[in-house]
């Protein structure tokens, strides 16, 4: 089962890889079908999304998955779609994974990683031992040190060793600090005092010896006295040859209340050799929202991704949650919300214009919008016969993401192809053309930089669909049907 997730891992990020050639690469070029020695040329174009964006400066973008909310089109289209690392939300903690003693609860946890492979995204393990959303027999069964020390062994070897080789990055440690810098009162830290920390990683490099361990906490964004204390112990750790990789700071911010420190904190940590990653951000806002509010937020995160680059340590940033509908925040500060990059009805905010901004992406065009430049639909299309190929590269519960890939036997200046989705299903993303949908009929028109192709030249483009069915549809170029390849 590992090495079969794995591999799926392998092909899902192989395809992405081509994808990006087309769209990041200042000049590429591929091959054309038929004639090895002539090339189609590809213009540069930026990318469009923010894992693109991300993976051109070396970095990860990633969300809190709620694996509960998969069944739900838009937010696994954009979970899948934008991000390149994937966080638990919720289906990685103890209290998830083990209520009972001994009574594991696999489904979520497992699903997260299949939708990550399927994705060819990185998996963000959240969190091995914290003393929150921990199960009431794990804090108060009155264990005796070395039962708890047994238990928690247990624990480490078994979470982290399911998912070994599948995981980047673990949070082996959350929120170990009190305010002021001092250990916080936990049933870990009363049985063992601050040894528990040193011996959670010892144990997880053993169960996992490929992932980053990391050690996270909140209100450590800029340099504080909480911060210093983080800065001590794993100066400390790694003084002792304990097996610490990174330091994740959470970083849901208040709007309007960026630390002024922040790049500078980063820094330190970075320049003791360790990964940094801001892992749980978020910023909030009195609710309602309003456009100038929201213009502020977008900002915030533009510093706080501007930050994160000028830090070389720092490998990603993992924002709290696809939309302000999903986040935690309304639940856990009344009030307030609207706290994310996509709204309540997953439509991108300015805070995501930011972010791709920042990461040195631009929009794509809006599948939703016509193309100017589209051929006249009433055109009686190319009388030379084409062939193409409808690849379904991943599917899941309700999306997948889909391939086309098209050889004209004339040359072209210009074109449409058009196939059919199960009724009423929707291109939700895609890359390479324009889409347009109309009761399952799809239209995928040229975007510049692959409008003119030559005879025997072939074009690709590719979608995300909110349907997990495909027909194998005929594909018709510029209105003429397509012999199937
Ligand atoms: C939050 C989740 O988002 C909520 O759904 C859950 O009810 C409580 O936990 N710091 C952390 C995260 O490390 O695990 C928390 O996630 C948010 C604060």
């Amino acid at each position: 089962m590992r090495l079969a997730r794995r591999a799926a891992v392998a092909i899902a990020a192989g395809t992405l890889l081509t994808g990006l050639a087309v769209h990041g690469t200042a000049t590429a070029t591929a091959p054309v079908a038929g004639d090895a020695t002539r090339t189609l040329t590809v213009a540069p174009a930026q990318a469009d999304t923010l894992r693109e964006a991300a993976a051109e400066q070396g970095r990860f973008i990633g969300t809190a998955l709620n694996d509960g909310l998969l069944g739900n089109a838009a937010y696994s289209a954009i979970a899948g779609g934008e991000f390149s690392s994937v966080t638990a939300e919720n289906a990685m903690k103890w209290g998830s994974l083990e209520p009972n003693r001994g009574q594991y609860n696999w489904a979520g946890a497992d699903r997260l990683v299949e939708f990550a492979a399927a994705h060819g995204q990185q998996v963000y393990g959240h969190t091995l031992v914290w003393h929150s959303q921990l199960p009431g027999w794990v804090e108060n069964g009155g264990f005796a040190p070395a039962e708890l020390r047994e238990i928690v062994d247990n624990h480490i070897a078994t979470v982290a060793g399911r998912y070994a080789g599948e995981i980047d990055r673990w949070d082996v440690l959350n929120e170990v600090f009190n305010e002021n810098g001092t250990f916080r009162d936990s049933v870990f830290h009363r049985a063992f005092g601050e040894e528990y920390i040193a011996d959670a990683f010892r144990a997880a490099h053993a169960a996992d010896p490929e992932a980053a361990l990391f050690i996270n906490d909140y209100n450590t964004d800029g340099i504080n006295a909480k911060s210093d204390a983080m800065y001590r112990l794993v100066s400390s750790l790694l003084a002792d040859g304990v097996p610490v990789h990174g330091v994740g700071f959470q970083s849901h911010m208040i709007l309007g209340q960026m630390p002024s420190t922040y790049r500078a904190n980063l820094q330190r940590f970075s320049d003791l050799g360790l990964e940094v990653v801001v892992t749980e951000l978020d910023i909030r806002m009195n609710t309602p929202s309003d456009a100038a509010r929201l213009d502020q937020q977008a900002d915030q995160y533009r510093q706080v991704i501007g930050d994160c680059l000028a830090v070389s340590g720092c490998s990603g940033v993992t924002v709290w949650g696809v939309s302000d509908r999903d986040s935690w925040i309304p639940g856990v500060f009344p009030g307030e919300g609207a706290a994310n990059l996509y709204d309540d009805d997953y439509r991108p905010k300015p805070a995501y214009g930011a972010v791709l901004d920042a990461l040195g992406g631009a929009p794509g065009p809006d599948p939703t919008d016509p193309d100017p430049t589209d051929p006249d639909p009433t055109d009686p299309g190319t009388p030379a016969g084409c062939t193409a190929a409808y690849r379904v590269v991943s599917s899941w519960g309700g999306g997948s993401v889909v391939e086309v890939s098209v050889t004209t036997a004339a040359a072209l200046d210009g074109w449409q192809a058009r196939f059919t989705l199960p009724a009423g299903a929707r291109v939700t993303n895609g890359w390479n053309a324009v889409f347009a949908t109309s009761g399952g009929a799809v239209t995928a028109s040229h975007v510049a930089h692959n409008r003119a192709v030559p005879a025997g030249g072939t074009v690709g483009f590719g979608f995300q669909a909110d349907t997990g069915a495909h027909a194998a549809p005929v594909v018709a170029l510029n209105g003429a049907e397509c012999e199937r390849r």
